[in-house]
């Protein structure tokens, strides 16, 4: 694991939007894309960067499961508002927050997921460990899986709707196994909030209790970090 350590999450995003300009020149054209605040100051830069992402392709980790693509919280609504309408891809993925066959939905994101394998996959952690909707007790092994949601979650992600009730409970996730298959992880943490999750995900034992723990195990990854999510690190 290489670790970086950034005044804040602006000062990051520069280093991150080097990092997909390198993925890009070098030919490598598929990304997978992550949601929720952390990756924002990122696409923002993406946005106004002169990258051409006319010929890549953006897999995203995860959405809610009962949104559609028209709600504002949905994942899709999130992805269209800060990346793609700005800065166009060739081809956009994510499930189907409203699919009236969950399973079938599971096996197309499983077959879109082996047939465009990751060059770069971006990540955030949940204040309990998780990536993508991953949450403690994950197995590693994993697929895309209709996940409920922990308590945690649901709390950390109230902030976005009216009331606790419409946050939905559930959510469609990426797995485990698929997210570790990218050739080049970034997981991004930014905030003292992450710090404990941070500290278990770098120094902890890998435990499928701390989900992001097993990047440990991954060959090339790229933890992007500001000084109040690096703040308890030994
Ligand atoms: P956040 O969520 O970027 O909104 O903090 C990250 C996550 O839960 O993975």
């Amino acid at each position: 694991m290489e670790i970086k350590i950034f005044k804040n999450a602006n000062d990051a995003a520069k280093t991150v939007e080097t990092i997909f300009a390198k993925t890009l020149k070098s030919g490598d054209e598929v990304f997978g894309l992550a949601t929720g605040s952390t990756p924002e100051t990122t696409y923002a830069r993406l946005v106004t960067s002169d990258l051409d992402f006319s010929n890549a392709t953006a897999i995203n980790l995860d959405e809610y499961y009962g949104l559609n693509s028209d709600h504002p919280q949905s994942y899709a609504y999130f992805m269209n508002k800060h990346l793609f309408n700005k800065k166009p891809f060739k081809h956009t993925y994510i499930p189907n927050g409203i699919a009236e066959d969950p399973q079938a939905e599971i096996d197309r994101y499983n077959k879109i997921l082996e047939e465009n394998p990751r060059n770069l996959q971006i990540l955030g952690i949940g204040t309990n460990g998780h990536i993508g909707f991953n949450e403690p007790g994950t197995d590693f092994a994993s697929k895309t899986q209709l996940v409920n949601l922990t308590e945690e979650t649901i709390e950390a992600n109230q902030r976005f709707f009216k009331k606790r009730e419409d946050v939905p409970k559930q959510a469609f996730s990426m797995g485990i196994d698929s997210i570790l298959d990218a050739d080049h992880i970034i997981l991004m943490a930014f905030g003292e909030n992450k710090a404990d999750a941070v500290k278990d995900m770098i120094e902890g034992p890998v435990t499928e209790l701390l989900p992001a723990s097993i990047l440990q195990k991954h060959n090339h990854v790229t933890i992007i970090l500001d000084e109040d999510a690096a703040s308890k690190l030994s």
